[in-house]
């Protein structure tokens, strides 16, 4: 058994070429939106090296440009700027300090990409538009693909000057190179289309060119995409093949992996819980039967069991873990010091990694408030304090666990049995129990940091003050309300009032989503699972808006499709009443709509009607608690009713200011 205890080869060393890593765990390349003008940022540098010092055995950064006419999104780091090696060099020597080697990812994003920041056409082996940008780009002309090779070659230079210890290429899921290998996006006719052969020469013309640049003291890697998941696509034979003529090349020393093609099937790619994980597993298999080089597994690896299965099974040599060290730094040091159960585990959300990279927006993690702040230091507690917290979900749970960490005696009062809140509810519907890991992991932390937990007692202000605190956090969450249409109608319910058991929907039911997200898909599906007939009805353009952005759009539709649920779209409701007595289906409900482009009205006719609706804050307490005259923070719904990365933000802050 190797050190790490349970883990048989999670914690062994392993050559990749000229550099050793200590372990198996690879925090892999994602994008952090943390670079400002092109420049990498001191938060980089603070956000590696906490990875680094929570016990990585490999850090891959973020993808860096290699050329002009790639910049596909605003805070792409410029790697052909010669201004960028500062910056590198602050991020090596961070996570250097921690004895851990730092490999850069360099990419051309091709045809993946649009000119709106850049304002140059966008470079393609074939003008084949991405569904995504919708952009007919340039094919390039053998000139410009000297170029595009010499840029990678130019960009490794100016890594290898910043004190990386090496390159990965990304060929896979976005990149002029997946663009090049793709029969679906290379229609060439010359040396660089046709034949796999040929359609692999532009990589291994830039591996030879990145090798020569880097020399032998170096690491390089290759990202290749498994399976492209399109019609016309490359699958796992084309990989396993373009992985040979790589290895073949003896100038690469490991192959990383992917799945699905970033623009396009893109939720495969950083698969949601929707996805079951190890989904990506057949390519490094794959892969790894067919070359000599180690090869990286990626993809919804979220406990250090799991991973060391895979390479126990001999899946993959390493395992990337990326969203599971964006939700918690010290994934690799909690396993191998035994303490795996206190990891703050990805819930596999996407909701603010992924979804903030869709928004333009700097990368965080739902739960972990710390994501994204590495570089703002939290300062110190003023003094030993009494804090009570008022409420057991994710934003009391964090308050109490910060002001826990932080010194302070903490008292969390909650009125139900069971801690949780809303996460309770909102991970009972098919599909998103994995959300149920928020507070688990909270709840987890506020035992072992010495939070008092009073569960099933009412918090009243009297019980308050009786702990004598110097501080209160009240986190009473928001109740269901009423919207106006709704009138007094029995049948007319909230989606909570489903979930947590006060109303049994049957027959026809119309679901209407004023919220865009999980709320109304879910308790659709539930019902749809029960036998209900459901319509889904919105005042959006589409049915669970934001389900986009936390790429759960496709696999809703795939089942909603399969389950029969009907979507409607651009429907304002007016009004609910009651069917008439002798008329069908009896006791329910009339509810009238307008469709909001056209102005005209329709009717929906069924047995129940639920609501997914906006809440009202529950800030009773934090009121009888102000006139009794302490002073009491609110945070999340009771505040404001919002998602829970708000509530854990906010639960965070209030404590960090104690
Ligand atoms: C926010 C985000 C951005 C990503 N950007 C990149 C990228 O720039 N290059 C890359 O090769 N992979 C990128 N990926 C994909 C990851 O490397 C990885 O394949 C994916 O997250 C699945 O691994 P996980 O389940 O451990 O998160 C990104 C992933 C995330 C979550
Ligand atoms: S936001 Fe969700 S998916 Fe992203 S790292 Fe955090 S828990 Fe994981």
């Amino acid at each position: 058994m190797s050190a790490g205890g349970q883990y048989r080869h999670l914690f062994t060393p392993l050559r990749l070429g000229p550099v050793t890593v200590r372990n198996r765990i690879v925090f892999s390349a994602h994008l952090t939106n943390y670079a400002a003008g092109g420049l990498p940022t001191e938060q980089h540098a603070a956000y590696y090296a906490a990875r680094a010092a929570g016990g990585a055995g490999l850090i891959i950064t973020e993808e860096h440009s290699t050329h002009v006419t790639d910049w596909p999104y605003e805070k792409l780091i410029h790697g052909f700027n010669p201004a960028v090696i500062p910056g590198y060099r602050r991020i090596t020597e961070a996570v250097h300090a921690h004895d851990v080697p730092i490999l850069a990812q360099i990419n051309h994003n091709g045809g993946q990409a649009s000119s709106m920041y850049s304002r140059l056409p966008v470079w393609a082996p074939s003008p084949v538009p991405d569904p995504l940008f919708r952009e007919v780009p340039k094919a390039v002309e053998l000139h410009e693909i000297r170029q595009i090779v010499a840029g990678y070659a130019t960009v490794a230079e100016h890594c290898i000057a910043g004190g990386f210890d090496g390159i990965e290429l990304q060929c896979s899921h976005s990149s002029i190179v997946r663009g090049f290998l793709s029969p679906a996006t290379n229609h060439r006719t010359d040396r660089y289309g046709g034949t796999l052969g040929n359609r692999t020469r532009l990589l291994l013309e830039i591996v030879d060119a990145v090798r020569e640049a880097i020399g032998p003291d170096h690491a390089l890697g290759v990202r290749i995409c498994g399976d492209e998941l399109i019609e016309g696509g490359t699958g796992i034979e084309d990989a396993v093949a373009v992985a040979q003529m790589v290895d073949a090349t003896g100038r690469v020393d490991y192959i990383n992996t992917s799945i699905g093609v970033a623009t396009a099937t893109l939720y495969m790619i950083e698969a949601s819980m929707q996805v079951p994980p190890g989904y990506a597993m057949f390519i490094p298999s794959a892969i790894r039967q067919a070359v000599g080089v180690p090869v990286v597994g990626v993809g919804r690896f979220k406990d250090p069991l799991q991973a060391d299965r895979a390479l126990d099974e001999g899946l993959c040599d390493l395992v990337g873990v990326v969203r599971g060290q964006i939700a918690d730094a010290d994934f690799a040091a909690k396993a191998r010091s035994g303490h795996a159960t206190d990891i703050r585990t990805c819930l596999s959300c996407n909701q603010e990694c992924v979804g903030r990279m869709g928004l333009n927006r700097w990368l965080g993690c739902i739960e972990n408030p710390r994501t994204g702040r590495e570089a703002t230091p939290v300062p110190a507690p003023r003094r030993r304090s009494t804090v009570v917290v008022v409420g057991g979900g994710p934003g009391g749970l964090q308050a109490a666990v910060t002001a826990a960490e932080r010194g302070h005696r903490v008292v969390l009062f909650e009125r139900h049995d069971r801690l949780g809140g809303q996460v309770q509810v909102a991970a009972s519907v098919p599909s998103r129990a994995e959300f149920l890991d928020i507070t688990r992991n909270l709840i987890v932390n506020a035992r072992r940091s010495g939070v008092e937990l009073r569960t099933g007692v009412e918090a009243t202000p009297d019980l308050v003050v009786a702990e004598h605190p110097d501080a209160v956090v009240v986190a009473t969450g928001a109740r269901p309300s009423r919207p106006w249409w709704a009138a007094d109608h029995p049948r007319v319910v909230d989606v909570r009032d489903v979930l947590e058991g006060r109303a049994f929907p049957q027959g026809a039911v119309v679901v209407v989503d004023e919220l865009g997200f999980h709320q109304a898909t879910s308790t659709a599906e539930l019902l749809a699972d029960r036998g209900c007939r459901v319509e889904i009805v919105t005042n959006g353009m589409v049915v669970g808006q934001d389900l986009g952005i936390t790429l759960d759009m496709e696999t809703w539709n795939v089942k909603a499709h399969a389950k029969g649920i009907v979507q409607s779209v651009d429907l304002v409701p007016m009004g609910a009443s009651a069917v008439p007595d002798d008329e069908e289906p009896a006791g329910g409900v009339v509810l009238a709509l307008q469709h909001h482009p056209t102005g005209t009205d329709q009717v929906r006719r069924c047995d129940w009607v639920v609501c997914s609706v906006h809440q009202q804050p529950e800030d009773g307490l934090w009121r009888a608690l102000v006139e009794a005259g302490l002073t009491a923070h609110r945070v999340g719904d009771c505040l404001a009713p919002r998602r829970a990365q708000a509530a854990v933000v906010e639960g965070h802050r209030v404590a960090v200011a104690l």
